[in-house]
């Protein structure tokens, strides 16, 4: 029985896994909180990745909140592993194994993964993906350069021109490793069966019964306001977005 999950990541990446949940279990209760201060995440050193993940933790803990979906591959990729242990009344969901499954029995000839840099130095996605597609030529390609854009307005000539430039190789199927990268989608029509961690979440909490009121907590760390509005504008939601301070 689940009633309220935190979720988090560095910015607008998690806020769409969010709003997954959202549509597949109206009566969960989710508190969200995105490290726009910091983000992005995806080229900063394991030391300052591992002080972010324990001040995510630590404030859900603080909330009295048990269930927590690191809805930020980077932080899955690099500390999260490790720091688990500390957590142990925490049941802490790394999305990345998840992510993968979707692509078990596929069969594809050639998978490339979209990540950012630091998720692509850890072959998280690279080593995962072997064990559910043995077969298959796996390339991973780091992209630094979509979640500022996605970040600082998601301006969609300066988006469309920066997924060029990284999807010039072909595969059969695309595997989005970054949580703000289902915002590239329509970039990527033509190219090849897409997957990104949306589904993969949802489909987590599928067996179990979930009970709660259905109340939406938002927080960033940087500016509420301007949150509120590429919420609104990017995913067509309408919520409020709170201040909070992160012990980082
Ligand atoms: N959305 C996060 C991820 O899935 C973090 C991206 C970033 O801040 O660079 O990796």
């Amino acid at each position: 029985m689940i009633t309220t999950i935190g979720c988090c990541d560095s910015g607008l990446g998690g806020m769409q896994v969010v709003k997954a949940l959202k549509e597949a279990y109206p009566n969960l209760n989710i508190v969200y909180i995105a490290d726009q201060s910091n983000v992005p995440y995806g080229e900063k050193s394991v030391e300052e990745l591992r002080k972010y993940a324990h001040a995510f933790l630590d404030k859900f803990r603080m909330m009295d909140i048990h269930e927590v979906v690191v809805a930020c591959n980077t932080l899955c990729a690099n500390v999260i592993g490790d720091i688990q242990e500390e957590y142990e009344d925490l049941h802490i969901y790394n999305i990345i194994e998840p992510t993968c499954r979707q692509l078990a029995g596929h069969h594809f000839q050639k998978i490339n993964v979209l990540a950012t840099p630091k998720t692509v130095e850890k072959h998280a996605y690279l080593n995962t993906l072997k064990a559910f597609c043995p077969e298959t030529e796996i390339h991973e390609i780091p992209a630094a350069k979509l979640v500022p854009i996605i970040e600082n307005g998601c301006d969609s000539d300066i988006l469309r021109k920066a997924v060029e430039s990284y999807v010039s190789d072909k595969a059969d199927a695309w595997v989005l490793g970054c949580t703000h990268f289902p915002l590239i989608r329509p970039f990527l029509d033509g190219k090849g069966e897409l997957f990104d961690s949306n589904q993969a979440v949802v489909d987590l909490f599928r067996d179990e019964q979930i009970t709660g009121e259905g109340k939406m907590e938002i927080y960033t760390t940087k500016d509420p306001a301007r949150m509120k509005e590429s919420i609104r504008t990017l995913l067509g939601c309408d919520y409020d977005v709170k201040a909070i301070t992160l012990d980082s």
